[in-house]
Formats: C-alpha cells, structure tokens, sequence
C-alpha cells in the first residue's frame, strides 16, 4: 500500500499514541511561556533554533501533503526541518566544543563490522582559502585547451573533437573509473575560467567546512559499506547541526572527485569523500520542503 493512502484506523491510532507519548515528555508550559489565546493548530517548534525561529503557520501549510501523518515527535519534526541551507554568516564563528560534539554524534551511524570508516576534515579560516586553490586548481587541470572548443558550426562540442583527450584520458584514481569530470569538456574555456575563479572562493561563504571521506574496505563489498555507513554519519552531522540552529549544506560535485581536493585534506588515494559539508549559523531560515511521497509497498503473503 503507498503510504500516502488513508489507513485511518492506523492514522488514527498513531496520532493518539504520539499524543499521549508528547504530552508525558512535555507537561503543557505555563502561562508565562504559552499565552492562552494561542491558536490551537499553530506550530510552536519544540527545538527552536538560536535565532528564536518561530513559525505561525500550521503544521498542514509547513508539511503539506508531502507526509502520511504529521510529525509527531522532535526527532521527525527536526528531521523536517533541516534543509540545504547556504544562507550563513560567514564571519559567525562555531564553537570548537560543539563542532566535536556534532562530529561525535555524526560517528554514532552504524557500520558493518565496526569498520568505522569515516575521516573528518575541520577547515576554517585560510584552510577553506586553500580548500578553494585545491578545487580551483583541479578544475583548471581537466579540460584540453586544444580540444575544449566549440565546433564554429554549431557551436556546440565538436562530436568530433570532444573526445577524451589521451593526456587527461586517464582512471581517477579514487574511484579507478573513468574520471567523470575529465570526461566532459566544457563548451566554453571563458566559462571554465570563470569557473576557476570562482572555485577559489566557494568555500569562504561558510565559517566551517566538514569534509567527510570514506576508508576502502578490503573488498569491492566492504568498500561499498563503508560508503554507506559515511552517507548516514553524515545526515547524522547535518540532523545534529539542525538541532543546535545550525544551518547546513551536504555538498559533492567536482571537489568530491579531486584528487587535489583529497591531498589538500590529508586523505590517501584510496579514501573517497563523500562530502562537503557547510555549517553556520543562519542569516535566514528555510521552510520545511515539500517531500516526495515515498514509495512503500507492504508485503504479507508469503
Ligand atoms: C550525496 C549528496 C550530494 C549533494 N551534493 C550537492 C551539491 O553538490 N550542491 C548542492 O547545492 N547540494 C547538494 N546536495 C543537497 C541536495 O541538493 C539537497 O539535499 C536537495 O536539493 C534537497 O533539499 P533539502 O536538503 O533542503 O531537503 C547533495 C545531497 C546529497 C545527499
């Protein structure tokens, strides 16, 4: 049965049950905290964050139809909550202290035979300068001058010319595959330029970078898992980050495949990050998204 169909009976017996579990964990707040005249469906967050957000809209408008019942705990509603955000102050500092206790918490995710495969980078200050050369530095190296031309007819990449070119035709050696990046010429040398440039400074829009990697397994499979349990240590961070008020943004892109990027962070060449990560304090929250339904499909025959 998609989860978005109406068990009622079950709806119904869960939001009693949240109900109660709520109210046995939060006492209703005296009068002082709550004025009387508050409106019955209006949202007050349990978790607010260190902006003093406060959202008056109801649970309906914030969710929409993207769920089956409502967040009914903090812990899904701060699951809600977070959001790629990259409205941040970059000159607001993270407490030293709390950045370990978030990367604590990330490290908490499971890991198939406690392999604990994660290496974290902290990079403030001029390391996010260098983080930036690091990409920038990567992105200038891929594309073939001679051959990252426009074809003049169409202007479009020559299908003729925007063949690999066998200098930068080579297996990155992180994933051992075909460097996918290498792969692509850009259309435009002025754009990749620019792209260049700009890489340099990418990093400086957050006062913290958390640059995740993952340790290989001993085999194919390991390796695999290993990706897998970063992938989760890493919504962990960005779920612990939104807790405290931090905004977040869970990044990849061309940096995630620089080997520059991985020398920079001290990584070894059979590591492979799986991401980086922004934090800071919020210029301006976002709004809960809209999810896609999720595809749930019950099986009880055998
Ligand atoms: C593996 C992974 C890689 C991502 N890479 C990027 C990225 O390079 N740039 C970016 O802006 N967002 C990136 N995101 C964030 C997603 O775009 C974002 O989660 C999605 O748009 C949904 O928005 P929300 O996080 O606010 O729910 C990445 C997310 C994941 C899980």
């Amino acid at each position: 049965m998609r989860i978005g169909g109406c068990d009622a009976w079950l709806g119904v017996k869960l939001l009693g049950y949240a109900k109660r579990r709520r109210k046995a964990r939060n006492p209703p707040e005296s009068s002082e905290t709550l004025p009387a005249e508050a409106p019955k469906n209006q949202h007050k967050p349990r978790i607010p964050c260190s902006e003093g957000f406060r959202c008056n809209r109801t649970r309906h408008e914030r969710y929409g139809q993207s769920i089956m019942s409502e967040p009914s705990t903090p812990f899904s509603e701060l699951a809600h909550r977070r959001r790629s955000n990259l409205r941040i102050d970059p000159e607001r500092a993270i407490d030293d202290n709390l950045l370990d206790q978030l990367i604590t918490t990330a490290a908490t995710a499971p890991n198939h035979h406690r392999t604990y495969p994660w290496r974290f980078r902290i990079i403030r200050g001029d390391g996010r300068r260098g983080l930036g050369n690091a990409l920038a530095d990567h992105l200038a190296n891929k594309p073939d001058p001679l051959t990252n031309k426009p074809d003049p007819l169409t202007n479009k990449p020559d299908p003729l010319t925007n063949k690999l070119d066998p200098l930068t035709n080579k297996l990155d050696p992180l994933t051992n595959k075909l460097d996918p990046l290498a792969n692509k010429l850009d259309p435009d040398p002025a754009l990749a330029q620019a792209r260049v440039s700009k890489a340099r400074s990418k990093y400086l829009r957050a006062p913290v970078m958390v640059v995740v990697a993952s340790r290989a397994g001993e085999d194919e499979i390991a390796t695999i898992e290993n990706r897998d349990a970063v992938s989760a240590a890493i919504q962990t961070l960005l779920l612990a980050a939104t807790e405290v008020g931090l905004a977040s943004l869970w990044s990849t892109g061309a940096a995630a495949q620089s080997m520059e990027v991985a020398e920079f962070c001290g990584f070894d060449s059979t590591d492979t990050i799986i991401g980086l990560v922004y934090l800071g304090w919020p210029t301006a929250e976002l709004e809960p998204a809209l999810r896609a339904v999720p595809e749930v499909v019950r099986i009880d025959q055998a």
